[in-house]
């Protein structure tokens, strides 16, 4: 087992690149075999900036035309959620009359999928879908929908793959833990 310490915590080996390359594969197959032969060019919404790593693994494992189209939502402070989701950057093109594919890093409370679908029905999306890398159980709880999910996780917080604590620990190749025996 690895650590390692951002600020304040030390985080320790969660999920390992290859568990995330794998589960990656799994979830671009489904998403080829539902897009694939499709007449339009479906937009990937990266939502910044925690997917920017997910987004690209999953791009470059799809077989049909697709379009990317970033915003950036802010929900995040330290370890918890504030329960408020601002959008700090709008979306990146027009996506009206379009089937956007939301892709997400995570799925905690649910807040941020449920202020995205509303602005993309805002801007006139023909059709929303969720395809996020992770999903917290308290998720659940929410009444949302979502299409594509590569992996379960625990209601634990974790870095590493694109997620941060505090903005660091974006580059780590592995996702981390938070140490319990840390005590922090
Ligand atoms: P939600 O709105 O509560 O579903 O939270 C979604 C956003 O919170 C994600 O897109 C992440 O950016 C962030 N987030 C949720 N859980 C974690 C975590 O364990 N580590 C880092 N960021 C997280
Ligand atoms: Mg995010």
């Amino acid at each position: 087992m690895r650590r390692v310490r951002l600020f304040d915590k030390t985080f320790k080996t969660f999920i390992p690149y290859e568990d995330i390359e794998k589960a990656i594969d799994k979830v671009a197959e489904k998403i080829n075999a539902d897009f694939s032969g499709c007449q339009d060019i479906p937009v990937l919404l990266c939502v910044l900036n925690g997917s920017i790593l997910f987004t690209a693994e999953l791009m470059k494992r799809l077989t049909f035309d697709c379009e990317i189209v970033s915003t950036k939502l802010s929900s995040y402070s330290g370890t918890a959620s504030t329960g408020k989701v601002r959008q700090v950057m709008g979306l990146t093109a027009d996506i009206t009359g379009r089937r956007v594919i939301i892709v997400e890093d995570i799925v905690d409370s649910g807040n941020t999928i449920v202020e995205l679908r509303k602005i993309l029905a805002d801007k006139g999306a023909a059709e929303s879908y969720v395809c996020t890398m992770l999903l917290k159980p308290d998720a659940c709880r929410k009444d949302i929908s979502l299409d594509y999910v590569a992996m379960e996780i625990p209601n634990d917080f974790i870095v590493g793959f694109g997620l941060d604590y505090n903005e660091i620990g974006r580059n780590l190749k592995d996702i981390y833990v938070l140490d319990q025996e840390d005590g922090q």
